[in-house]
């Protein structure tokens, strides 16, 4: 049987068919000259040198549609074909970026606190919250997800607006400049991959754009985000709040960040529910699999395309 590697947890749905296919080795245990095949994830990745010891490596399956973890570009050179897995998971995501919203216009934590403590008995009604209706919110990356996203905030009745490198053919009013987009906004919603070209693109001038009154959604990548210049803009109230689920050292989180009120923090779950993640996971070996039976892949990631 061929030799997968394997970097990072898998699931027991997912050990159960690769095990049928592949001799699956840890990464305390493995020939690097024997492995074809690696399995990943979208945080572990695969280590430049690593990759670079498998001289006979033909495919890298990423469990997530993010791939900044692994090198792409470098993946090709070398004839590998790099897949993740795209679209199985755009409604959980979608769905995890509104709770973050409505988490924070309707102050859930602050609420459910507030009868915990005894305080609505003690002390009365618990101080008003803003409406989520009507709002303008911008999308970051009005890609697979940030449509899923503009879509399941319809009933909100937003104006919805996006900001991309390239103009889609959409109806929504685009924006080729970031911090243009933010001025108009009550809300911006993160939805773009991580890596080199949206390493901290919204910075400190995005974030005071966008306000005292403004909400930021991240989804994304914490890379995405200054997040010291977003603790700064939480602090001093240039920046209304923030609804996290990804952080710059992820699963680290500043103390500073969670001392802050006007935040609502998730621990990167944005596509962590039963249903969807057994998807990802089967679309994982799905991938895999095929390439043992035919060559070919299911997913590729564009940079490996032409392979
Ligand atoms: P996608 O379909 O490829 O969409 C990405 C969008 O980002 C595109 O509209 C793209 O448009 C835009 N974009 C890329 N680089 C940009 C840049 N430098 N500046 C501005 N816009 C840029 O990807 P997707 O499937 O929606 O996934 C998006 C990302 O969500 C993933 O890569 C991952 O990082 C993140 N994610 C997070 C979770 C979570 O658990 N929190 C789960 C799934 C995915 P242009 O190319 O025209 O710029
Ligand atoms: C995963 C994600 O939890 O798909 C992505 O890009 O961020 C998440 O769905 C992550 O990749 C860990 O595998």
């Amino acid at each position: 049987m061929p030799d997968l590697l394997q970097i990072g947890g898998i699931t027991d749905a997912m050990r159960t068919r690769l095990e049928a296919a592949f001799t699956i080795h840890q990464l305390d245990d493995f020939d690097p000259a024997k492995i074809t095949h690696v399995v990943t994830n979208g945080h572990d990745g695969v280590n430049p040198d690593l990759m670079a010891s498998l001289s006979n490596l033909q495919v890298i399956s990423g469990y997530g549609v993010g791939y900044d973890a692994i090198d792409a570009n470098a993946a090709f050179a070398r004839g590998i074909k790099v897949t993740h897995t795209p679209n199985v998971l755009n409604q959980e995501v979608a769905t995890t970026a509104v709770l973050l919203l409505l988490a924070c216009y309707r102050e859930i934590l602050r609420d459910d606190a507030y009868v915990r403590s005894g305080d609505w008995e003690a002390k009365g009604g618990a101080p008003l919250t803003r409406g989520a209706d009507n709002q303008t919110i911008g999308i970051l990356g009005l890609g697979r997800i940030g449509q899923a996203i503009a879509d399941k905030l319809a009933p909100w009745n937003p104006t919805i607006v996006y900001h991309t490198r390239s103009k889609k053919d959409v109806d929504y009013k685009y924006y080729d400049n970031l911090t243009a987009m933010a001025h108009d906004c009550d809300v911006l919603i993160c939805i773009t991959p991580g890596g080199p070209s949206t390493n901290k693109i919204v910075n400190a001038e995005v974030m005071q754009a966008l306000g005292p009154n403004g909400t930021l959604i991240n989804v994304s990548r914490g890379s995405v985000v200054d997040e010291a210049a977003m603790v700064d803009a939480l602090s001093c109230g240039t920046l209304g709040w923030a609804g996290l689920d990804v952080f710059e050292g992820e699963p680290h989180v500043p103390q500073a960040l969670r001392d802050l009120p006007n935040t609502v923090l998730l621990p990167h779950v944005g596509s962590g529910t039963v249903e969807t993640r057994a998807a990802m996971g089967a679309l994982t070996v799905d991938n895999l699999l095929q390439h043992l039976k035919d060559g070919t892949v299911v997913s590729v990631v564009p940079e490996c395309a032409m392979l």
